[in-house]
Order: structure tokens, then C-alpha cells, then sequence
């Protein structure tokens, strides 16, 4: 082991120094969430390890954190079943509701939810190795992503509490649920981003099917009581297992309305093409992205630096919007190289408690994946800019700048969703641009300058590239009111607060020609309050 290494190994603690807080007892899950029970799995189950190691007799083994059921077709077609049946075709107890019911549902939920918060961190922590004070924000926004639904739900109900009349005819316009719901979310926003999903999708009055992400599992079973106990039996149901077996057999039945997945164009093409009638089927999808970042001559190089070290390595690059390319200007890379490795090698690598910058990557086939883009860059000319860089042992890998990068490089295209950061040097801006244009992604970009008349003239053509133009600013999601979405490869629809309650549902109406005997009958319905749709209750 060469020195670096041993540097890296030493930061896996031993197992007697992991704190007691965090030496959580194995968690085997024996339960899946089915029709309002946490019914029990008695078939194969999957373990489950942190990818943080730490030293037991001098030897290095990756921490034991638990299992959960290995659910078969079968079981999981029965859990599809409950989902259905509390739909019932539109006619269930949920779908039927009155909103300001199925909000108090919600808001029962969210008070059980916060009570989970120390032990979701905890399991984020060691699940996917997220550092705390990223696990909490996870939390809390996830907290305030709820709040916000409510607030919002409130809004769109207000907004077709009245009636309307056109060319004589009245109507009444809401938002409908679609039907049976599947969820399945990511690892590196196990929680967060299922909710964005999830949490939509129930208050539009759908039932769901949610299976956990592949990494960030356990963490959901201290919600699952908060679950059964806060809805109606069969409108949240939770299954567990892999691919085929559940999202894959669900699929192939056509009993599913709506797809909602988060993570690679690849898996998502397989998923959807599974279904047999692709026009019953709504997709909304977060997929693949390269944001690149674009450093003008005149940037101003301490925010571009500083900007483009969290952008493209907070939680170790494996963020969705993280920035995956950077392209600086001729003239100032020499400099922006020597601050940002400066700034890259200061991040701390350490375990998730320790709240440093770098942390065990949760695939543990990542530091291979990694390793193979860095030698095929080097092979062709790239150079590692950083003193750290090129180390890893185990789930450690130390971020790694790679420059020159080129076209024929692997970097160039592929999404690493890891800690190596490509950096290019551009003459004309007609370079990044092109990327841009070429690329199969198209979420966002960020522009660095301060030349008003520069970033006019690369706004207007890069809105229409891509979905989102941060300046002077890292990529991100955030803040979740503002649109989150995608051109291309990179997404299917558009998650915001208020965009995800519309893609979870459809504008459906009640309409009548106006004439005396018709309003006399709407007349009745409504100040008989005889109808959950038909009605002008005005939500405060
Ligand atoms: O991985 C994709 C996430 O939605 C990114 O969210 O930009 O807030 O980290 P973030």
C-alpha cells in the first residue's frame, strides 16, 4: 500500500470508535407496507452494509447495518392489488375525498414524520454515507417540501372553487387523480426526493406503490408506522426488492398510471417500455445530466472557484446538478487550476459523523468506475492537477481534477456522478456552446462573468438548451418552489412545489347548459354540499 493509501485507510475508524449514538443494532426488517398493515416478510431477505468500513482486529469490513425483505412477482402483484382497490377505478374513499381531508391526513403525517428526524439522519448517515449536516438539510427540507405542498394545495383548491361561464355554458374546473401511482427514487436522495414525488402524488388523491431507492433503504422503516397509521388502508403501500422482481413485474401488469422514478435515462427506457399500454402511462422522470460550468475571461475567478468546488463536489459529485464539466477561458485556467486544486485538496475526508466534505461513496462499484475514467484520461493526455487526487482505498476515493480534458475522452460524455471534476480550456465560446448543443443532457448550465453584455448574449440561446441558466451561481434544484426539469436525456415533465401537483393529476370538470332547470339543480347540490367536487367551499 503506497502512502496516500495508507493516509486513506487510516480515516476508517476503528470499529470501538464509531460514536455510541451511531452503533445502531442491525435492523432486520421483516415487514412491508400492504393495505393499511405492516405485513410480515417471511421469504429471502437482502443485507445490507455501510459503505463505511471500520477495523475489527486489525481488519478492515464494511459495517453491518441490517436487511430487508426480498419481496417476489407474486407479493408484490397483492400489494398492487391493495393500491388499486383503494383507488377503485376513481371511486375510493381517497380519490373521492374532500381535499381539506386529505390535507389533515398529511399534516398527521408530517407531525409522526418529525419525531423520526435523529433516527432518518442516523440511517442516512450510514446507508449512503451523506455527512450529518447534509442528512439533516435532506430532513428538513423534506419538513418545509411538505409544509409548502399544503400551502400550495390550498391555493390550486381556491382557484376552482368558483364557476365559470362560457358561451352558456357553466362549468366547474378542478384537478383529478390519475390512478395507481409508482414511486422509486434514488439513492443520493433516498428521502428527499421520494417525497417530492410521493407526497404530490397522495394529496392529488392517487394511491401509490413506493419501493425504495437502492441504497437509503432502512431509513424508511421508521416512517412506516407514521404511514399505516396517518392514511387510509392501501393508498400508501411499500415493497421492497429488486428491479425486476417489483418495478418490473408492476409494469408488465399495465396496472400502473403513473411512473415516477428518479435516476438514469437507461433504467427509466427500460421501466417505461415494460408497460403494455404505453398510452395509459404518465412518466415523470429526473434522469441523467452533465451540467457544465462556463468560466468567462472576466469572472470573477474567488466565486468561480468557490462556486464550482461545491457545485461539482458536495456529496462527493453525486448530485443530479452537480456540475460535471468545467470549461475556462484560455486566458485565466492557469490561475483558476491553481485555486481550485488548492480548494480541492483542503476538503476533509472522513466518515459521515465527522461532517467532513468528502465521505465513503455508498456503490461499491463507484471507485473502480472512477478509477477506469481517470486512466482512460490520462491515456489520452490528462493530466491528474491535484496533489490528492487519483487515491482511493475501499468506499474512499479523494477528489480527483483532471485537464486537459478532450472530446475522445470518457469524461467528456459520461455522467460520473462521483468526486473527479474534467476541466477544459476554450478559445472561443462557440466550444462550450457546441457542448452544450451536442450533448443528450439538458438540465442546466452556470455562466461565470461579469460582463452584462457577455451573459445577455449567452442567456437568450442557452434557455432554450437547457431549462435552467444559474450566473455566477452553482447548479442546483433548489430552492423546490422554483421548477426542476429537463431538456432531452434529462427529464420528463416538471417538479417544483406546485408544478408536481399538477403532474400527478388532470384538469377534469363538471359543466352544464345554463338554463333555469340546470341551475336550480347545481344550486341544490351546492348549498346542499352534496358533492365533494361540485362545491364552492373556499379553503383558508
Ligand atoms: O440529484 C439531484 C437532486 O435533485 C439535486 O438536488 O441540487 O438540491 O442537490 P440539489
Amino acid at each position: 500500500m503506497n502512502a496516500e493509501k495508507q493516509q486513506l485507510a487510516f480515516l476508517f475508524p476503528d470499529d470501538n470508535d464509531v460514536p455510541a449514538t451511531l452503533k445502531l443494532q442491525p435492523l432486520e426488517q421483516r415487514v412491508f407496507l400492504d393495505n393499511g398493515n405492516l405485513s410480515e416478510w417471511k421469504g429471502e431477505v437482502t443485507e445490507v452494509f455501510s459503505p463505511v468500513f471500520t477495523k475489527i482486529n486489525g481488519l478492515l469490513k464494511p459495517l453491518y447495518l441490517g436487511s430487508y425483505p426480498k419481496m417476489t412477482a407474486a407479493s408484490v402483484m397483492e400489494v398492487l392489488e391493495s393500491a388499486r382497490n383503494a383507488y377503485d377505478l376513481g371511486r375510493g374513499e381517497w380519490p373521492t375525498m374532500r381535499i381539506k381531508d386529505r390535507i389533515g391526513r398529511l399534516q398527521q403525517f408530517l407531525g409522526l414524520m418529525k419525531v423520526q428526524r435523529e433516527t432518518v439522519v442516523k440511517w442516512l448517515m450510514l446507508e449512503i454515507g451523506k455527512n450529518r449536516t447534509d442528512s439533516e438539510n435532506e430532513f428538513d427540507r423534506t419538513i418545509d417540501y411538505i409544509v409548502d405542498t399544503i400551502e400550495a394545495v390550498k391555493n390550486l383548491d381556491r382557484q376552482g372553487s368558483d364557476l365559470e361561464l362560457h358561451q352558456g355554458i357553466y362549468a366547474q374546473i378542478r384537478r383529478g387523480p390519475l390512478g395507481v401511482v409508482l414511486c422509486m427514487a434514488p439513492y443520493n436522495y433516498p428521502l428527499n426526493e421520494t417525497f417530492a414525488t410521493l407526497i404530490p402524488a397522495l394529496v392529488m388523491g392517487n394511491t401509490v406503490v413506493f419501493r425504495p431507492a437502492k441504497f437509503g433503504v432502512l431509513l424508511i422503516y421508521p416512517l412506516l408506522e407514521a404511514f399505516r397509521d396517518s392514511f387510509p388502508a392501501g393508498v400508501i403501500n411499500v415493497i421492497y426488492g429488486e428491479g425486476k422482481e417489483t418495478a418490473g413485474t408492476l409494469m408488465e401488469s399495465g396496472k400502473i398510471d403513473v411512473l415516477a422514478f428518479i435516476g438514469s435515462s437507461k433504467t427509466a427506457n427500460i421501466i417505461k417500455k415494460q408497460h403494455p399500454r404505453p398510452n395509459r402511462l404518465r412518466s415523470v422522470l429526473g434522469l441523467d445530466a452533465k451540467n457544465p460550468a462556463i468560466i468567462l475571461g472576466d469572472a470573477d475567478l474567488n466565486v468561480a472557484v468557490s462556486e464550482c468546488l461545491i457545485g461539482a463536489l458536495a456529496f462527493n459529485g453525486q448530485r443530479c446538478t452537480a456540475l460535471k464539466i468545467i470549461f475556462v477561458h484560455r486566458s485565466i485556467c492557469d490561475e483558476f487550476l491553481k485555486l481550485f486544486c488548492r480548494k480541492v485538496d483542503a476538503l476533509k475526508v472522513g466518515m459521515p459523523w465527522e461532517n467532513v466534505s468528502i465521505t465513503p461513496l455508498p456503490e461499491p462499484d463507484k471507485p473502480a468506475y472512477i478509477q477506469s475514467l481517470i486512466d482512460d484520461a490520462i491515456s489520452q493526455g490528462a493530466n491528474i492537477m491535484n496533489e490528492g487526487g487519483g487515491q482511493q482505498f475501499k468506499s474512499l476515493v479523494n477528489p480527483t481534477v483532471l485537464y486537459p480534458v478532450k472530446h475522445s475522452m470518457r469524461i467528456y460524455h459520461e455522467e460520473q456522478f462521483g468526486p473527479v471534476v474534467p476541466v477544459l480550456a476554450f478559445d472561443s465560446i462557440e466550444e462550450p456552446v457546441n457542448y452544450i448543443v451536442e450533448s443528450n443532457f439538458g438540465q442546466q448550465v452556470s455562466i461565470f462573468s461579469n460582463n452584462a453584455d457577455e451573459i445577455a448574449s449567452l442567456v437568450d440561446p442557452l434557455v432554450n438548451q437547457v431549462c435552467r441558466v444559474n450566473i455566477n451561481t452553482k447548479s442546483q434544484r433548489g430552492p423546490d418552489i422554483y421548477p426542476f426539469n429537463g431538456r432531452k436525456d434529462s427529464a420528463e415533465g416538471t417538479l417544483s412545489v406546485t408544478d408536481a401537483l399538477r403532474v400527478f393529476s388532470i384538469r377534469t370538470m363538471v359543466a352544464t347548459r345554463n338554463n333555469e332547470s340546470n341551475r336550480a339543480l347545481f344550486t341544490e347540490i351546492l348549498e346542499g354540499r352534496k358533492s365533494n367536487f361540485l362545491s364552492t367551499d373556499f379553503l383558508l
